[in-house]
């Protein structure tokens, strides 16, 4: 018997790569990791360099997470490979083609204008479940839409404002979303030197805040804003540089409505200087979390969690999920690996809730070892912002198709017939 049709996607992703080389086409996107983000920084602005590739301090939480999955090593079996994986996995009672989402990542269109709808595009076009970011730079209502029927998922940052939290989570039901995932570990933003070197924040550019200038309860908090301001007879006091009129020209083009009028009104302005009022809550604790069982009907995730007993305290408040992650390194500079967090997590969570692992995931190896170590999905995130930067929707989904592909076919060399079947011994610690 002969076996001339590729089966899995490993393989039939090569056999489209290799075929299209004869003809003397090369992929889309570098598809190595280090390529890929060499070519993407490469690619990017400065400001967007800052924001995308950069992390909080020295970056070695950065290199934490990558340290955390090098240290793990497949232990491959051999002579007892499916000839078709299985890569499905279940999550929240729900069965995913792969055990890849999409992480929700806020400003996108810094590094391409169609941002986030390129990004579902590609996530409609691959199966692979999007979680749309509170700092979106396109309303969520828009990006659902895009979806075309494969999952997506709403991230809250929980605003100052409780109506602005209502808010969002009743715009998240209404548009379809699977489930919310509230982030835990940003109620401020780190100590970022690449971006503040530039003194850059894309969100006082206007770049970032879609979600905001689209919502009812945002838009009256800026009029209210602005009557207050008009009543106590206050002017906005800016000093006129050029920086503060590329700024202006920013948030104009960005703010709903047309340029011309958006520049002569002092709505838009305001709308930067509310968002950055409103933005989040330091001081926000457990009890909070505990008022979302009332205020949606949508399961709850809970991303940012580095500790088993925090990990347990999810559990206490029977939240469906959570996801073990330190943002990407972009808020505590000298944290642990997000792997190696999840390595204590695991046990204790012991299938009472959902686990997914978040921080430093580039390839299908990766998403191998993050099963093995008891993960039951993965988010990709900065990977798939610098597809989007090289080759826009092409680019994402290529990203994400080679990381499947690696995947595929690391299951099947390393002898493993199903995702979800992986589990401890398939790995070894350096
Ligand atoms: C993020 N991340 C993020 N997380 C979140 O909950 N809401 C958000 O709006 C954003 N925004 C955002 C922007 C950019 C440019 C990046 C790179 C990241 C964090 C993201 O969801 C995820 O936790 C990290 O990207 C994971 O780290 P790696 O794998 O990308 O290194
Ligand atoms: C960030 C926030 C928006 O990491 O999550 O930049």
């Amino acid at each position: 018997m002969t076996d001339p049709v590729p089966t899995g996607p490993g393989r039939v992703r090569q056999n489209t790569v290799y075929r299209a080389g004869v003809l003397g086409r090369r992929p889309a996107v570098p598809t190595d990791p280090v390529g890929l983000e060499q070519a993407a920084a490469a690619r990017m602005s400065p400001r967007a360099r800052a924001y995308v590739v950069g992390g909080a301090g020295t970056g070695a939480t950065m290199d934490a997470n990558r340290q955390a999955l090098d240290r793990w090593k497949i232990v491959p079996r051999m002579l007892r490979g499916a000839g078709e994986r299985d890569l499905s996995v279940s999550l929240l009672g729900k069965r995913l083609p792969t055990p890849l989402l999409l992480a929700p990542v806020g400003a996108a269109e810094l590094v391409h204008p169609r941002a986030d709808l390129a990004i579902a595009e590609a996530a409609a076009e691959t199966g692979v479940p999007y979680i749309l970011s509170n700092q979106g730079s396109v309303p969520m209502e828009t990006t659902a839409a895009a979806m075309e029927g494969t999952p997506h998922w709403f991230q809250l940052y929980w605003s100052t404002d409780e109506d602005l939290v209502d808010s969002l989570l009743a715009r998240a039901e209404a548009t379809g979303a699977e489930a919310v995932v509230v982030t835990v570990d940003t109620t401020m933003l780190g100590w970022r030197p690449q971006d503040l070197n530039l003194g850059s924040l894309p969100f006082a550019r206007g770049e970032g805040i879609a979600q905001y200038t689209s919502d009812r309860r945002f838009t009256a908090l800026v009029r209210e804003r602005l009557a207050a301001a008009k009543a106590a007879g206050i002017r906005p006091d800016v000093e006129v540089t050029l920086g503060a009129i590329r700024t202006l020209i920013s948030i104009s083009r960005r703010y709903p409505g047309r340029v011309w009028q958006n520049l002569r009104s002092p709505e838009p302005r305001a709308a930067v200087e509310t968002f950055l009022d409103v933005y989040s809550r330091p001081t926000l604790s457990w009890d909070d979390l505990a008022t979302l069982r009332e205020r949606t009907r949508l399961p709850v995730l809970v991303k940012g969690i580095m500790h088993p007993d925090d990990a347990r305290r999810a559990l206490d408040l029977g939240l469906d999920g959570i996801v073990v992650s330190n943002h990407g390194g972009r808020q505590v500079d000298g944290a642990l690996g997000a792997a190696d967090a999840l390595a204590t997590i695991a046990p204790v969570v012991d299938g009472k809730a959902a686990v997914i692992l978040d921080s430093g995931i580039r390839s299908g190896s990766d998403v191998f070892k993050s099963l093995a170590l008891g993960a039951d999905a993965v988010t990709i995130g900065r990977p798939h912002l610098y597809g989007l930067a090289l080759a826009g929707r092409a680019g994402v989904a290529q990203v994400l198709a080679d990381i499947i592909a690696e995947f595929d076919l690391t299951l099947g060399l390393a002898g493993a017939a199903a995702a979800q079947d992986l589990g401890a011994e398939a790995l070894t610690r350096i």
